[in-house]
């Protein structure tokens, strides 16, 4: 059964404000709903204003929540700086910062231009790193013990073929999270990350699970658990990080991925032979095991 209800208490995130980059689209903005849903202040910029003017909109009439669109292209520090103050001046503080806007498509490695890996690098790595410096100096300036989240992705550990830049950008940010955890405890600021399986959005689903693609093979034969994940199950978990009864963990990434990556251990596709045909393979291995002439 899935239980895809809101699982932290009421309150959860009052008092606290917290910047969603990406947030006026897919997991972002569903991300954002439930801190909204949980009391907090939630800033979300990105590149196209009317997007996140829309969705500012839709999530206030949804949960009564204070929500600020900011424009800003993660990749200009200049524009950074701008919501970090803009946010301080509507808001009074920041006290957290999600990082999850991201660019990515599938595509042979030896098809890509040097711009088109170029982009994705900067808007992942770089995007994460620039935001991360700029809100972690404001913190220490400010003496204010915040808490920074990554959207990450499962091959930011294990690598994956057909979305280099991607994963070389997620691995990167991965890094900064664990480096940063233990360099900024001493100012009380906490970072982690989530490793989201697939979970549809349209953002991800156009670049990454084209049609043509689909008709080939079915994404869901890799997952153990044979569905997707609901937006719900990882705001839960965005939410418990970015809130204070995670309060004793920084550096962390979590997966949730219904066992995807686990799905490469060496015997896995085993689930693929009919029940009724154990008989015969237990006989042969059983036979084996006799001594010869046995
Ligand atoms: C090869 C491509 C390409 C493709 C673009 N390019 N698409 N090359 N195959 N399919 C090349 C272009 O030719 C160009 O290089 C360069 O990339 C930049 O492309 P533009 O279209 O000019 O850039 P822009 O309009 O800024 O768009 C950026 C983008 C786009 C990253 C390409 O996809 C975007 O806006 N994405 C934002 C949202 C997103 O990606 N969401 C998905 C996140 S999902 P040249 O040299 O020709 O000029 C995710 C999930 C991971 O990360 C895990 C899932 C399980
Ligand atoms: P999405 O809706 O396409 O979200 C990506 C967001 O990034 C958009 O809101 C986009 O807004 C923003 N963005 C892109 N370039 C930017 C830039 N230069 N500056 C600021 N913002 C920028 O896709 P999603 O699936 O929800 O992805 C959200 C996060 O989850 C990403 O980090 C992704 O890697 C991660 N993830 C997703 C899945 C999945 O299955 N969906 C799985 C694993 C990880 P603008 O276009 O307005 O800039």
């Amino acid at each position: 059964m899935i239980n895809a209800t809101g699982m932290l208490r009421d309150g959860a995130l009052e008092n606290k404000t917290i910047i969603v980059t990406g947030g006026g689209t897919g997991l972002g903005k569903s991300m954002a709903k439930y801190f909204l849903q949980l009391g907090a202040r939630v800033v979300i910029c990105s590149r196209k204003l009317p997007v996140l003017e829309a969705a500012a909109a839709e999530l206030t009439e949804a949960t009564g929540g204070q929500v600020l669109p900011l424009a800003c292209d993660v990749r200009h520090p200049q524009e950074i700086e701008a919501v970090i103050a803009q946010t301080v001046e509507r808001f009074g503080r920041i006290d957290g910062l999600l990082n999850n806007s991201a660019g990515n498509f599938i595509s042979p490695t030896e098809r890509l231009s040097y711009k088109a890996f170029d982009i994705i690098v900067d808007i992942v790595l770089r995007g994460t790193y620039y935001f991360t410096l700029a809100v972690g100096k404001y913190w220490i300036e400010n003496k204010i013990p915040g808490t920074v989240l990554n959207i990450s992705t499962t091959y930011a550990t294990t690598g994956s073929g057909y979305v280099v830049p991607s994963a070389v950008a997620k691995g990167g940010a991965l890094i900064l999270v664990k480096s940063l955890a233990a360099e900024w405890a001493r100012y009380g600021i906490r970072l982690n990350a989530i490793a989201p399986g697939p979970f549809p959005t349209k953002g991800a689903w156009d670049r990454l699970f084209p049609e043509p693609l689909v008709k080939l093979m079915n994404p869901l034969s890799r997952i153990p658990l044979k569905r997707t994940g609901e937006h719900q199950e990882l705001a839960n978990l965005a939410a418990y990080l970015l809130s204070d009864y995670s309060s004793y963990m920084t550096g962390e990434c979590i997966t949730i991925d219904g066992g995807e990556v686990l799905s490469a251990g060496e015997f896995n596709h085993l689930d693929q032979v009919p029940s009724e045909q154990w008989d015969e393979i237990e006989r042969a291995v059983r036979q084996a095991n006799r001594p010869a002439g046995g």
